[in-house]
């Protein structure tokens, strides 16, 4: 029998951040998100090891087009280790973004559930982001519901 595919699966593929995704774009789709000047070979690498170094603790994860091989989606999330909660973890998903010819094709979704399920997998007890009042619908769509309000203090 004939295996069902995907289209939409078989031509973005889900994965960890590599070193590679650099000449892939990877800064480029950060840029549609907020400030993000051109980083270094050097600067780039430093910090993929310095990242590399919190292992499961910290994923960075992309969606390629396998088709042109860029980077068209990211998001991350770090796992915090708390000593409420019974000594809980807490997930923080940051830094959602996908490319704007390649959105409504539900590949943000599969960065959230990415994410979310790698917080889930490490034990932790809940995930929490930050978002504007226009991105609240995409992300109650990916399961999440409003509570609270943000506080931010910058130093830049
Ligand atoms: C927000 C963002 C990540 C959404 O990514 P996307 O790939 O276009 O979203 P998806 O295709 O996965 O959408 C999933 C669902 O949410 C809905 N949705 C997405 N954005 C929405 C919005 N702004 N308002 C209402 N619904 C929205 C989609 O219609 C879809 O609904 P469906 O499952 O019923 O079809 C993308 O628009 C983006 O990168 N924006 C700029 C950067 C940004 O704001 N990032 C978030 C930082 S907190």
């Amino acid at each position: 029998m004939m295996q069902h595919q995907n289209p939409v699966e078989d031509a973005f593929h889900i994965r960890k951040l590599e070193i590679s995704d650099k000449e892939k774009g990877f800064i480029e789709l950060l840029r549609q998100l907020t400030v993000c000047d051109s980083v270094s070979d050097e600067k780039f690498n430093e910090r993929f090891e310095e990242i590399a170094k919190y292992g499961d603790d910290h994923r960075i994860c992309v969606i390629e087009d396998v088709r042109s091989g860029k980077i068209v989606a990211t998001g991350s999330v770090f796992i915090e280790k708390k000593f409420v909660r019974n000594c809980g973890k807490a997930g923080h998903i940051e830094d959602v973004v996908v490319d704007s010819s390649a959105r409504g094709l539900q590949l943000g979704k599969r960065i959230v559930e990415y994410l979310a399920d790698h917080a889930h997998s490490m034990g932790c007890y809940k995930v929490i982001l930050d978002c504007t009042e226009e991105n609240r619908p995409f992300y109650e769509k990916c399961g999440f519901k409003k509570k609270e309000i943000q506080m931010v203090k910058y130093f830049v």
